[in-house]
């Protein structure tokens, strides 16, 4: 971006690792038994979130990616969902745990679940570690979230403001300094 701006911190490394704790338990219960979990990633924003996740996921699982774009560099999603590049494995007869950082207007998360219902999955469950319930734009929800938050633009732990700021290890807020 052009204009200056900070970042305030809005959610610690500790608490999300806190919360990924709490989750995983949650995660574990439901897959329990399960031989043949797949755990889809959504490029670029849940990279971090999927490394932190799996390593703290009692299960065997296996790790595959799914690129998805809407936002571009704005602040604005697009609503127009555009595949980037698809999963490596089937999907079909498998249990899937779809990976995502954040669900804001739902647009991304609605188009991709919807496009792996598809392909016939066993079980197909998603994860975000922010919801911006206020923004949402279609009806869907995760089956599971890390944080509820208010709308606000955040970036790090994965998230970007126009690429930049993924590599920040917390969640921050923008606040624009020429306002
Ligand atoms: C961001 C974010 C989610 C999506 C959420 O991705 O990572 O995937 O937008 O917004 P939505 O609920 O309004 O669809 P972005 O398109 O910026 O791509 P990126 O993950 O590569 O940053
Ligand atoms: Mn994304
Ligand atoms: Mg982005």
């Amino acid at each position: 971006s052009a204009r200056p701006y900070v970042i305030d911190e809005m959610i610690s490394a500790k608490a999300i690792a806190a919360r990924i704790e709490e989750l995983c338990r949650e995660i574990q219960e439901e897959f329990q038994g399960t031989d043949k979990l797949v755990v889809v990633g959504l490029l670029r924003g849940s990279f971090v979130f999927i490394a932190d996740l799996v390593r703290e996921l009692d299960l065997p699982i296996e790790v595959d990616f799914l690129e998805a774009s809407s936002y571009g560099d704005g602040m604005e999603s697009s609503r127009e969902v555009r595949i980037l590049k698809d999963l490596r494995g089937a999907i079909e007869g498998r249990d899937v745990l779809v990976v995502e950082d954040i669900v804001d207007t739902g647009h991304t998360l609605n188009h991709v679940t919807g496009l792996l219902k598809s392909r016939q999955p066993a079980r197909l469950k998603s994860i975000a570690l922010l919801d911006k319930p206020s923004r949402r734009e279609v009806d869907f929800k995760a089956s599971w979230t890390g944080f509820e938050i208010p709308d606000e633009f955040v970036v790090g732990y994965g998230i970007d403001f126009a690429q930049r700021n993924r590599n920040l290890p917390f969640i921050g807020s923008v606040r624009f300094t020429d306002a």
